[in-house]
């Protein structure tokens, strides 16, 4: 065991976290300001809607990784925090830190599996809060839609989602993307789903959420891009809970429809929407 936690020590992490009093060797230089952020956002957010106190609520991340974002929600007071990955170094890892900061092990519980496996298994039990940061986009498209009837089965009440979405959009869609490579843990996964941001909220309302798409107030460095570029979000689906709380946050939802709308009213709200972009960069 000794043995394994140095080993696992010594591989890259893909958080940059200081664990067993060093800093691991990390994927990217640039993940530990985008990390510190999104994660802030989350743990923000999850605080507005729940009004302040997060205590009682049960938490799911899917596709956590080596658990960053389950610290912050156990300090932040929730009562559990479930992490899967099918990582199993990923898993391997969150053990470790958890150990290393000497988190309660009642209060945590790491699964190593692939999501769809653990949707099958989960047996109608359900979680507060589930988060899927970062994970939609790696799915193979044909998985996408398994992946919403899933998580709704999952989740009785918050959804968090941080995704990548459709870079051009005329009309609520869900596009079909090339990856240049897939995701090592999604190996059908080259060919992908981005959905407007139209096409998002819909489905979501659909499965009987309430939706807010957020745009984040990031730093103007190139660690954000995606979500400054406008085609990665954080969206946030509530089943019971009310959303007014995220109501300054609230990205427009910005797909424009061709159906039904007149050519010069849609060449003027193309115009519109370009210098939107051009003026608030
Ligand atoms: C880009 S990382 C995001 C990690 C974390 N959620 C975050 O936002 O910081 C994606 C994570 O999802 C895991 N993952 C990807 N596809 C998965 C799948 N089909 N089942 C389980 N885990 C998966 C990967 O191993 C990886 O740890």
């Amino acid at each position: 065991m000794e043995r394994l936690n140095d080993d696992i020590l010594h591989l890259p992490w893909y958080y940059e976290v200081e664990v067993a009093g060093t800093k691991p060797v990390t994927v990217s230089p640039i993940s530990g300001e985008r990390h510190r952020a999104r994660i802030a956002l989350v743990l923000s957010v999850l605080k507005a809607v729940a009004g302040g106190t997060l205590t009682q609520k049960r938490v799911l991340d899917l596709g956590c990784n080596a658990g960053l974002c389950g610290l912050e929600c156990l300090s932040a007071g929730v009562s559990s925090y479930t992490g899967v990955d099918a990582s199993h170094r990923a898993i391997a890892q969150a053990i470790y830190l958890f150990e290393d900061r000497n988190i309660a092990k009642e209060r945590y519980h790491f699964v190593t599996s692939d999501i769809f496996e653990f949707m099958h298994k989960a047996c109608g039990e359900q979680w507060d809060v589930v988060l899927a940061l970062g994970i939609v986009h790696h799915l193979p498209w044909y998985r996408f839609f398994e992946f919403f009837e899933g998580v709704n089965t999952l989740c009785a009440d918050i959804l968090i989602l941080d995704l990548v979405l459709a870079t051009t959009s005329v009309a609520p869609a869900f596009q079909l993307f090339t990856r240049d490579t897939p995701h090592s843990q999604n190996p059908d996964g080259k060919i992908v789903i981005h959905p407007t941001k139209g096409a998002l909220a819909s489905l979501m309302g659909r499965l009987g959420f309430d939706a807010v798409i957020i745009k984040p107030c990031f730093p103007k460095t190139s660690a954000f891009a995606d979500y400054h570029r406008g085609n990665r979000r954080f969206v946030v689906g509530c089943k019971k809970t009310r959303l007014d709380a995220l109501a300054s946050l609230q990205d427009d939802l910005g797909d424009m429809r061709l159906d039904g709308i007149p050519f010069k009213a849609l060449v003027s709200a193309c115009f519109r929407k370009v210098v939107k972009r051009i003026w608030h960069g």
